[in-house]
């Protein structure tokens, strides 16, 4: 099947940017990236959309975005692919697992309640196999508790909770194109928000710290140095940025969502017809973005399985779970990072003040995770 999800309309985007020699979107001519961009925002519901080079990458990047300190605490699913806490520890944050719902293995608003500490400053919810998360509990309580709310989408592109598309309901969402997904050019993540500084933090931090901001945000101008012009890194950033090669196959990729999901969906219902006898705690309900069955299946199966259904692949395979790693790792993060020993920062700030309260640590890499988004800083200057 992976012939039907890739054609004439991606080789026809990828000559165009093979002849146009610009493989790169910092040239900004083809602007594939930027396109697909613009689109996916359309498409979502949300104003401000990053291309970066992978789903883990989108996280880290959101999480940067988010504001947060080394130290603080990231509620994480117990049940999800491991590394979905690895972007937390990479920004020097504390991953904390929280229980999930013993029938859709989907991260609970009590697991939640039970894991906030007062270094707890935001969640990461997983909508898992297209399953969408509690999210009408999930935002009170976070808003309760001043929490942020980071959405993985990866495996959910279009399901809704009542109503609201997922991904528009959190601070801030990510998406991977990795080769599993709805869409995918091989590898390559989204990350989208309504939130102008978020994003603005976000490029930066995905960008080398150079401000090329789209959405007609005014970015800082470099001073020459010497009068020479400079290019103008504002911010400590790490290069994750799409290529226009990816760009110009997600550019493709996306009007094709609503058939890849109409299979999917089909594919899905084929399996659970055949599977209506068998021994199961219960099955998902219906989602049409749904990319996997959710029903646990007691005997015949390994315990605590799930039935794949990908839209790359037609074959459909037999996953185990993994929730055994997550309490090791935990503990693992809490060891490894000197700031878990540090007193944690009070008073806990109200969500607004954390773009107000951040500040550049020069020489500390980490601490740019909150950095100010610079506005006419004058860096640079002799
Ligand atoms: C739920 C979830 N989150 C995050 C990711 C990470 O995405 P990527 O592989 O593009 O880094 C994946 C990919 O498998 C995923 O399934």
């Amino acid at each position: 099947m992976a012939d039907q999800c890739f054609g004439e309309e991606e080789l026809n985007n990828l000559r165009q940017v093979i002849e146009s020699g610009e493989l790169w979107r910092g040239l900004g001519h083809a602007n594939f990236t930027a396109r697909f961009e613009e689109a996916f925002g359309k498409w979502l519901g949300r104003k401000y959309v990053l291309g970066v080079c992978s789903g883990t990458c989108a996280e880290e990047v959101a999480l940067a975005g988010l504001g947060l300190e080394p130290g603080d605490e990231v509620i994480c699913p117990a049940s999800a692919p491991i590394f979905v806490s690895f972007p937390v520890v990479s920004i020097g944050c504390i991953p904390v697992f929280a229980d999930v719902d013993p029938e859709t293995l989907i991260i609970s608003p009590a697991g939640i309640e039970a894991r906030i500490t007062e270094r707890t400053r935001a969640v990461m919810v997983v909508h898992l196999w297209g399953m969408p998360a509690p999210m009408g509990e999930i935002m009170a309580m976070a808003r309760k508790h001043h929490l942020k709310v980071l959405e993985d989408c990866a495996q959910a592109y279009g399901p809704t909770w009542r109503g609201q598309k997922v991904g528009t309901i959190g601070d801030v969402a990510c998406y991977s194109l990795q080769q599993s997904k709805h869409i995918s050019s091989g590898e390559g993540g989204i990350f989208a928000t309504d939130d102008a500084e978020m994003y603005q933090r976000a490029m930066l931090f995905a960008n080398c710290g150079m401000p090329w901001y789209g959405y007609g945000l005014a970015p800082p101008t470099p001073e020459p140095v010497a009068g020479i012009p400079i290019r103008g890194h504002f911010a400590f950033g790490h290069n994750y940025r799409m290529s226009e090669l990816q760009g110009a196959v997600c550019l493709a990729q996306l009007p094709k969502l609503p058939e890849f999901n109409r299979r999917r969906a089909a594919l899905v219902k084929a399996i659970e017809e055949e599977l209506a006898g068998a021994p199961a705690s219960s099955w998902s309900r219906p989602i049409p973005a749904r990319s996997l069955i959710t029903g646990l299946i007691r005997s015949g199966f390994p315990r605590r399985s799930v039935i794949t259904v990908r839209s790359t692949t037609s074959k459909p395979s037999i996953r185990r779970c993994s929730v055994s790693a997550a309490p090791r790792w935990e503990s693992r993060c809490r060891t490894m990072s000197p700031m878990s020993r540090a007193p944690a920062r009070t008073p806990k700030p109200p969500p607004s003040a954390y773009a107000a309260s951040a500040s550049i640590t020069p020489g500390n890499p980490r601490t740019c995770a909150r950095m100010p988004v610079p506005s006419e800083t004058k860096f640079n200057k002799r």
